[in-house]
């Protein structure tokens, strides 16, 4: 081989070990195949349910959707698989996503949740055994970024606190965790936190204790002050009483010696008194300091070097919202942290100043169509058009400029126009297949039994029944229908947390 040659696979070699990051998942919810990657839990009956949208405001229609909340004061339980297990034994393990808190969150969770293998995806809910969990959770004021993880049996959190953001445009969470037991949590690509896993979690007993045999030495001088040896008395002091007979005190007149003994005024404090004579101090020539007792290895101490390796096959969101609405996106496991800041700067930086002005124009439309309604109001018309801010449409054109979509103000009325048109087309399709239907089955008759028919009779019952059931389905989704609320959507469950 000539040395050229060699030369030139070397720095092959080079390039695809700086090259090949491992990416374990990476979810952008852009097409329509999510649900075959996703798997709902199965463990109740009541859990909310998740669609995919780009939401009320947005940059990018298919670039910016993503896995959203959809039911007020539910669980929410859903997780997908990796391709393979990861072992982040001598790999950094980097946990990116996106969390768009567009309802204006009140109270609920936003984090992810790393899964073993022996994870089971139909029974997920909040006791299920994770290696880590990260991501905001919002209550109220209470609003934090967890970093949980795993230790032998507990979970353990992290002590520093992260304050999570509460707005309503995206944010990006990004959690580093190397080999070394370091640690670094980005918020919209910035740094929040860094640190060990060992100062930063109770995780392990102290390296160190103080040594509980040790003991004070006797002849320890602890004493930062003596009292002046060469101090002494001065030869006028007088020693006043601390009290003498109050000199403006009379006998009483009605005093009676032989009934109340010898009369003596009341005692008063001495203005003379100097009180007790004492050397003054000096510092301790002797003064060691306080004593501390020495600090020895602690025997209970045995060091970790895997604390930070898990093996994780899933990731799923566990949570509980009382005001749905938040929308997951861009998803991204990997073991490079510069392929995750690539990833962010694709998705989450390229998006971010279109997703606030499209907020911006959408504020601006509500704003019109509240004053439009007020005027409306003004005029004696009665209309509701509480919902009309759900049909504005705002997206990102090919030119970059953000478009708004002004729905109609008698937008409902279409609905409800288009919605009997679509029934009515329905219909007709059924009757043109009956029509169809009826004719081959004439020509068919000629060589069946009437057996057969029955059966066949049958079967089209049921068909034409769950087509129609999935017609009325995607009319439905098409309209965009609220999901009906349910019964007990003013119960809160308690949160299970950890
Ligand atoms: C991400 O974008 C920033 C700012 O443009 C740039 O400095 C950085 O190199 C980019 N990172 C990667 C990994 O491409």
């Amino acid at each position: 081989m000539r040395r050229s040659t060699i030369f030139f696979v070397l720095g092959l070699l080079t390039l695809t070990s700086l090259t090949s990051a491992d990416i374990y998942l990476k979810e952008t919810f852009s097409d329509d195949d999510w649900e075959k990657r996703w798997v709902h839990s199965k463990h109740k009956e009541d859990l909310g349910k998740f669609k995919v949208t780009a939401g009320e405001f947005y940059a990018h229609e298919i670039e910016s959707r993503g896995l959203q909340t959809t039911e007020d004061a539910r669980f929410y339980a859903i997780s997908t698989k990796f391709d393979k297990i990861i072992d982040n034994t001598d790999k950094d393990l980097v946990v990116q996503y996106s969390v768009k808190h567009e309802q204006n969150i009140d109270c609920g969770g936003g984090y992810v949740k790393l899964l073993p293998s022996e994870f089971d995806a139909l029974s997920f809910k909040g006791e299920s055994l994770y290696n880590i969990m990260f991501g905001p959770d919002i209550c109220g004021m209470n609003r934090k970024v967890h970093f949980i993880v795993h230790h032998k049996g507990e979970n353990k959190e992290l002590k520093k606190s992260i304050k999570a953001p509460s707005d309503q445009v995206t944010h990006l969470y990004t959690l580093i965790l190397k080999p070394d037991h370091t640690y670094k949590i980005l918020i919209d690509n910035e740094e929040e936190a860094s640190g060990t896993l060992e100062e930063d979690f109770d995780l392990l007993p102290p390296e160190e204790i103080t040594d509980p045999t040790a003991k004070k030495p006797e002849d320890w001088e602890d004493l930062a002050e003596i009292p002046d040896p060469d101090d002494h008395k001065p030869e006028d002091w007088v020693d006043h009483p601390a009290t003498i007979p109050d000199p403006d005190a009379k006998k009483p007149d009605d005093w009676d010696d032989e009934m109340d003994g010898d009369w003596e005024p009341p005692q008063i404090s001495n203005p003379d008194y100097k009180g007790e004579w004492k050397p003054k101090k000096i510092p301790n020539p002797k003064y060691k300091g306080e004593w501390k007792a020495p600090m020895i290895p602690n025997p209970d101490y045995v060091p970790e070097p895997n604390l930070h390796a898990f093996k994780t096959e899933f990731i799923g969101f566990d949570l509980w919202q009382v005001r749905s609405g938040t929308i997951f996106d861009n998803i991204l496991i990997t073991d490079d942290v510069e392929t995750a800041e690539k990833f962010a700067n694709e998705t989450f930086v390229k998006f971010r100043d279109a997703e606030k002005e499209a907020k911006k124009k959408l504020e601006e439309l509500e704003k019109e169509q509240d004053e439009a309604d007020d005027k409306d109001k003004k005029d004696g018309d009665k209309k509701d058009d509480d919902d009309d801010i759900i049909d504005l449409d705002v997206k990102l054109g090919d030119d970059g400029e953000v478009k708004v979509t002004k729905p109609e103000k008698d937008e409902k009325e279409k609905e409800k126009v288009k919605d009997e048109k679509e029934k009515e087309k329905v219909k007709d399709e059924k009757d043109k297949e009956k029509v169809k239907d009826e004719k081959e089955k004439e020509s068919k008759d000629k060589v069946k039994t009437e057996e057969v028919k029955k059966e066949e009779k049958a079967k089209e019952t049921k068909d034409e029944k769950d087509e129609m059931d999935k017609l009325l389905d995607d009319l439905e989704e098409e309209l965009g229908l609220p999901p009906k609320p349910k019964k007990e959507d003013h119960k809160l469950p308690i949160k299970d947390e950890l």
